[in-house]
Formats: C-alpha cells, sequence, structure tokens
C-alpha cells in the first residue's frame, strides 16, 4: 500500500500553515481522502505540551524542549497518524520531525543525528515519506511572523542556523524533499507543492 504523509516544513513567517492548509483542501478536491494535523499539538497531551513549549512564561532548557516535542509527536504519531495511515488516509502535516532536526538538532546545537535518534525511539516508522521544505530568507520570515511565541521570538540568529540546517537535511535526503521558494506568490507556492506532492502519491 503506498503511504501518503507530506510535511510542510519552514523557517518561522515561511507561510507553511496557509500553504499546507491550502494544497490539502486541493487535494481532498481530487478525491484524496486527507487528514490534516499540526505539530506540537493534534492531541489533547500534544496541545497541552504546545502551550509548554510555546508560551513566553517559562525557560525551557535545549534537551528538555527536544524531548517535549519528541513527545507530543510521539503522541500524536500513535494516537493519530499512524492509525490513519494504517487505515489508508493520507496525511498532510504543519511540520513534523524534521523541525526537530532542524531546530533543536541543527540551531540548537543538540546534533541531527542525536535527535533523530531520540525521535526515531518514539515514533514506530510513522515518518514523513515527503517534505515539502518553504525556503525563505529568515529575515524576511521573522519580518512575516505574526503570532510570537517562545521560539519564533528567540531572534535572527536562531532562524538562520534553521535555515542552513534544512538545506543540510535537504541536500542529504534529496529523494525525501520538495524545496520550494517560499518568495513567489502564495498561488505559485501552492501550485508548485501541489504538483510535487502529487506526483509522488
Ligand atoms: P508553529 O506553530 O508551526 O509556528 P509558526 O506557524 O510560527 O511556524 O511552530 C511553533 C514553533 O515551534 C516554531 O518556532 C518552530 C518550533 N518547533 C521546533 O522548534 N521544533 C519542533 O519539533 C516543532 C514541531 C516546532
Amino acid at each position: 500500500m503506498t503511504r501518503r504523509y507530506a510535511a510542510f516544513e519552514g523557517v518561522d513567517g515561511a507561510g507553511k500553515t496557509t500553504v499546507a492548509a491550502r494544497v490539502a483542501e486541493r487535494l481532498a478536491g481530487r478525491g484524496f481522502d486527507i487528514l490534516t494535523v499540526r505539530e506540537p499539538g493534534g492531541t489533547p497531551t500534544g496541545e497541552a505540551i504546545r502551550r509548554i513549549l510555546l508560551g513566553l512564561g517559562g525557560d525551557v532548557a535545549d534537551w528538555a524542549e527536544a524531548l517535549l516535542f519528541a513527545a507530543a509527536r510521539s503522541q500524536l504519531a500513535s494516537e493519530v497518524v499512524g492509525p490513519a495511515l494504517a487505515a489508508g488516509r493520507a496525511v498532510v502535516s504543519d511540520r513534523s520531525v524534521y523541525s526537530s532536526l532542524a531546530y533543536q538538532g541543527g540551531a540548537r546545537g543538540l546534533g541531527i543525528e542525536t535527535v533523530r535518534m531520540v525521535n526515531e525511539a518514539g515514533l514506530g516508522g510513522v515518518w514523513p515519506e515527503t517534505v515539502v521544505l518553504l525556503r525563505l530568507d529568515p529575515e524576511r520570515g521573522l519580518a512575516r511572523e505574526d503570532g510570537a511565541d517562545r521560539i519564533s521570538t528567540a531572534g535572527l540568529g536562531l532562524q538562520v542556523r534553521v535555515a542552513e540546517a534544512y538545506d543540510r537535511l535537504a541536500a542529504a535526503e534529496a529523494e525525501r524533499f520538495v524545496v520550494v521558494d517560499a518568495s513567489a506568490s502564495f498561488d505559485a507556492v501552492v501550485a508548485a507543492a501541489e504538483a510535487e506532492v502529487l506526483r509522488r502519491w
């Protein structure tokens, strides 16, 4: 059975959320049975973890952050994404394990391979086979960001390292990644992303 699990990734403000929603809508219009999810979140446990992670209140140490993202994702995989894929549904996700590889592994400096191992342990093979990277200059992304959270307010330096990590991942896993220029018009970005996901599905 073809597994269909596409994740949308990018620096803060790259437009993933709106693009992923629109692409999901168009794929549903073509007859795919689509489940949309977002990370962190998507389950009651995951949404509670999201509030800890993104709230502007307390400090969260780097490894605590990585493990909490992995915990929320593990819950989402076992409760929602895994069962949907097993039932033959297609999943479109706003962020995924690749956010953890880029933000925690790359930008926070915990190591992409270490963070990958921790996540692999919690995911039981529930892993996106398609990653759409909306590529945007981090400075433009931050300028576009509206909803401030603990991570997007950490500054440009972090976003620059996130962008570099995404580029490294895209080069290392070229078959999995679709790189789309997110500075193009919304319609052009949606069309490019949809075409590439369709080609794989
Ligand atoms: P998100 O809700 O996608 O925010 P935005 O729409 O502004 O991109 O993600 C919230 C923040 O959490 C964002 O700064 C990226 C970060 N994040 C990580 O650092 N690691 C992760 O594993 C995930 C899923 C998100």
